[in-house]
């Protein structure tokens, strides 16, 4: 948890809590300091000049990691900065199906957007074939993932994996992963995997570069396992889901919380209290 100003308590273990002295502060273009007026702005906003404009910016009293971070520029060769890894399932050409390990994938309402090489299998699946899973496994499934990585469902290989990848037509076998019936699509679920999203594509489209293929998915089923729901209700319970995260090519699962969302509807009861009112589709978790 990250502590308040004027709790008690000190920064969280390996955080740095910074108050810089004001001489310190941030300087961008010609002027820098003291903004606003009345009890206590002094502490609270500073000005500054940007692009030759005046801007107050609100500074809040929050450890730092890095307080004194200048910039340098860089030109990785990926962008790849934390998101949740996902299994597809799609249909091969001859009935067969194929898993694809990929973190290009984010949700929007009920629709999942995914980034996916144009010359694999999954892609090439997804827009001759639209139905799709998507799994998501938890943190401790990464090496499954991982020996997913190496193969493809293409053959013959694509001319560019040619060397790192090998063609492998039981994903499921090769990672020790097994498949389970889905209900409103053709493919399987991955068993196993907390979160499953039986879906469908909607719309594929190759990228401005012609390199990859962007398919928005509807996604039609959620099958989540008991144990990461809150009871009673229709919620994912944070405290029991942990995405594994695709981070730089490593894998991470999440640390512990760090605080809430105003728009979560999750109810947070402390034991033996009844939880807050969250609506209609929320309901006290029992006592434990
Ligand atoms: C954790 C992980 C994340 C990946 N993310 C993506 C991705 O977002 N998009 C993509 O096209 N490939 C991604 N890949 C690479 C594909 O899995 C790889 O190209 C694979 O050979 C595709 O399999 P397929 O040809 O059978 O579909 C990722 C691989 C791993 C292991």
């Amino acid at each position: 948890m990250v502590p308040r100003r004027g709790r008690p308590g000190g920064p969280a273990a390996g955080a740095v809590r910074v108050r810089r002295p004001r001489r310190d502060r941030p300087l961008i273009g010609a002027d820098a300091g003291r903004g606003g007026a009345g009890r206590d702005r002094s502490e609270r906003t500073e000005t500054f000049r940007l692009y030759g404009r005046t801007m107050n910016s609100a500074t809040h009293d929050e450890p730092l990691t890095h307080p004194h971070d200048s910039h340098m520029v860089i030109t990785p060769n990926i962008l790849y900065f934390g998101t949740p890894v996902v299994l597809l399932s799609t249909e091969n050409e001859d009935g067969t199906f194929n898993l694809t390990p990929m973190s290009s994938a984010w949700a929007l309402g009920s629709t999942v957007v995914l980034g996916l090489g144009a010359e694999g299998q999954g892609a090439h699946n997804l827009a001759a074939r639209p139905d799709v899973v998507i799994s998501l496994p938890s943190p401790e499934q990464w090496r499954a993932v991982e020996r997913l990585a190496p193969l493809t469902g293409r053959d013959p290989v694509p001319a560019q994996k040619r060397g790192a990848f090998r063609f492998e037509p039981d994903k499921f076998g090769a990672a020790g992963l097994r498949p389970e019936p889905s209900e409103l699509v053709r493919p399987p679920r991955v068993a196993g995997c907390p979160l499953q999203l039986e879906a469908r594509a909607a719309t594929v489209r190759p990228d401005t570069a012609g390199r990859f293929l962007i398919i928005e998915t509807e996604v039609l089923r959620v099958h989540a396992a008991p144990r990461i729901v809150v009871p009673g209700t229709q919620h994912v319970d944070p405290a029991a889901w942990s995405p594994l995260i695709y981070n730089f090519r490593h894998y991470h699962g999440l640390g512990p919380e760090l605080g809430r969302s105003f728009r979560s509807e999750t109810p947070r009861p402390r034991p033996g209290e009844p939880a807050p009112d969250a609506g209609e589709t929320s309901r006290p978790r029992p006592a434990p």
